[in-house]
């Protein structure tokens, strides 16, 4: 995609970041000083600016509130132990953000404004990068359909925006899931596999009750069986079962993560034998009860990787083995940490420079 649009700065006089320890802010709560603004209107994309994060005005009729064309990335920018700021395979982020703006009948935003303006706004707010091991600065790009007017259409009108902000990490702590059962995240012919706005809004009471029964996230099913796990939360779901990592393949239902795609990648370096497929709730069990669930975990932006050490099923938590006896997922997790602290090869070319 060509077009030549200039980023407009404006740099604020004087940063906020001192008012902060970005090693220690909660999740998504404290913004970084800048952020991008770009807007579509008569069929084309204009006034691309950085300026200071600040609130939006807007109408009540704003089209995005009533009818959900909204949808969002998350994505992450580390500081190596050089001090040096790199950004975790951004374009994979790039990519999917058209693909769900594709399905969401919207513009797709060119490449010049995703990852030119977002270069320029990390380079301008580089000091809000924490620097801690788990530390990295989260970042938000969103489109939103901005007419203001209620019949239902296609807006005819955008705003493409980044916020960032520091993120320590998503979980304190191993998560206990629920496999829901009765309410579903996706449907074949849905929006599952894109990162639409509503497809978090629907989560929420499902999780809601989950979280008052004790647990942390439900793991979700097919809408059509519910015999199928297909995702946990907002992450996608793996197991290590008799030493193979068994992942539900994407789909119309699966969203395509980028954690997701870069295990699966170091999992296949590593000679592990990886299979993408659909995986029951029965087989999980049946693992279980022979000794051989040896791992759960999901894996996100986000979260990067969250550990699950008991899994609830018709009134039965079944519970896993203890984090220190399981051969995978920490050294996955400290291989992820390795390769964007800078401390081996980026083989893979994963890490972009700013
Ligand atoms: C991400 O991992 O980026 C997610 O989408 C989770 C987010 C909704 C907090």
């Amino acid at each position: 995609m060509t077009s030549t649009i200039d980023i407009k700065i404006e740099k604020i006089p004087k940063s906020r970041v001192g008012d902060y320890d970005v090693n220690d802010v909660p999740f998504g709560k404290c913004f970084s000083d800048h952020m991008l603004v770009a807007e579509y209107a008569d069929g084309k994309w204009q006034n691309a600016c950085i300026t200071a994060y600040r609130d939006m005005p807007m109408s009540y009729a704003l089209s995005a509130l009533h009818y959900g064309q909204a949808i969002f990335e998350g994505m992450k920018a580390y500081k190596n132990d050089k001090g040096e700021v790199a950004l975790f395979r951004p374009l994979e982020n790039f990519g999917r953000m058209n693909k769900s703006a594709i399905r969401m009948a919207m513009p797709e935003v060119p490449e010049e404004i995703f990852m030119g303006g977002l270069l320029e706004l990390l380079r301008l707010d580089s000091a809000w990068v924490p620097s801690s091991e788990t530390g990295s600065l989260y970042i938000r790009p969103f489109l939103i359909a901005t007419d203001e007017a209620i019949g239902v259409k296609a807006s005819d009108t955008y705003k493409f925006i980044i916020i960032t902000c520091p993120a320590g990490k998503y979980y304190n702590e191993p998560i206990k899931v629920l496999i829901e059962t009765n309410y579903f995240r996706a449907v074949e012919g849905g929006v599952g596999f894109v990162k639409a706005a509503g497809n978090y809004g629907r989560s929420l009471f499902p999780t809601k009750l989950a979280q008052q029964k004790g647990y942390h996230q439900v793991i979700w099913t097919d809408a059509k069986t519910h015999d199928y796990v297909e995702e946990s939360g907002t992450m996608n779901l793996m197991f290590i079962i008799g030493g193979t990592l068994i992942t539900p393949s994407v789909s119309d239902t699966i969203l395509s993560g980028v954690t997701r795609d870069s295990v699966l990648t170091l999992a296949r370096e590593w000679g592990l034998k990886v299979e993408e497929r659909k995986i029951s709730i029965k087989e999980i069990f049946e693992a279980h009860k022979n000794g051989i669930l040896e791992e759960a975990f999901g894996v996100g932006t986000a979260a990067t990787i969250a550990h699950i050490i008991s899994i609830g099923y018709e009134g039965i938590d079944h519970d896993l083995p203890p984090i220190e006896k399981r051969a995978f997922s920490p050294k996955m997790d400290e291989a992820l940490r390795d390769i964007r602290k800078g401390r081996v090869e980026d083989k893979f070319h994963w890490m972009m420079k700013l």
